[in-house]
């Protein structure tokens, strides 16, 4: 069973662990080029506790955590905000959990915070992920070229939106999607368990 909850203190060995696993870390541009640590990522927490602007959640397969999702730069007046989405777990990946993770993540965004517009950046090259968010009906706005600090070639990142009536429309309509339909997960049951 999947659940999400307020993210907290004590994931950040999580994130340390899942922000240095190359699967994850190679599609993360600028941030995690280089290593993660302990102290980088207390610092991190701390500063988001201060933050009103973020609210990120730990995504648990049956209780145990396997990953992070959340959305920041959250702009009340514009109605927008990014998201963010990392399954740390190698094992937890392809098995549709970003998916159900990205729909329980775009109902808080939009009913919850009342957004009425959601962006993302997206290198790529990330497959899955553009793949995903493609399914979920973001559209790609702009692509700009980035150099790799690594190993100096280009990669493109891309600006992806969904506007809430987008979303709401291909959720109702999409059949692709039967599988992970809100219907089927009632949001406030997802949410019954969270405390944020
Ligand atoms: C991107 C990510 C969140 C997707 O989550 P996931 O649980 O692996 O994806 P799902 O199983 O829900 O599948 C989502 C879509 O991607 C496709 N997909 C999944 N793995 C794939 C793969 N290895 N190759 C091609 N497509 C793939 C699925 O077919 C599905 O598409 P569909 O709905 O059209 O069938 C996950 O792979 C991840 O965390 N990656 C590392 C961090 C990262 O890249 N984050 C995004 C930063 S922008």
């Amino acid at each position: 069973m999947i659940t999400f909850r307020k993210h907290e203190r004590k994931d950040i060995p999580y994130r340390v662990q899942w922000f240095n696993n190359p699967e994850v870390n190679r599609y993360l541009r600028g941030t995690f080029e280089e290593k993660t640590s302990l102290s980088k990522e207390k610092e991190w927490f701390s500063k988001y506790e201060q933050t009103k602007n973020k609210k990120f959640f730990t995504i648990c397969q049956n209780e145990i955590p396997i990953g992070i999702i959340g959305i920041s730069h959250i702009n009340k007046t514009r109605k927008s905000a990014d998201i963010f989405i990392a399954i740390g777990e190698n094992n937890s990946r392809g098995k549709g959990i970003g998916k159900t993770a990205m729909l329980w993540i775009m109902n808080y965004g939009c009913k919850d915070l009342k957004l009425q517009k959601l962006t993302l950046s997206v290198m790529k090259d990330n497959i899955p992920a553009v793949r995903l968010y493609k399914s979920l009906g973001f559209q790609i706005k702009d692509e700009v070229k980035k150099k790799n600090k690594k190993n100096k070639d280009y990669s493109s990142l891309l600006f992806m939106l969904i506007k809430k009536e987008k979303f709401i429309l291909d959720n109702n309509q999409n059949p692709k999607q039967d599988k992970f339909q809100p219907s089927l997960i009632p949001y406030q049951d997802m949410l019954h368990d969270q405390q944020y």
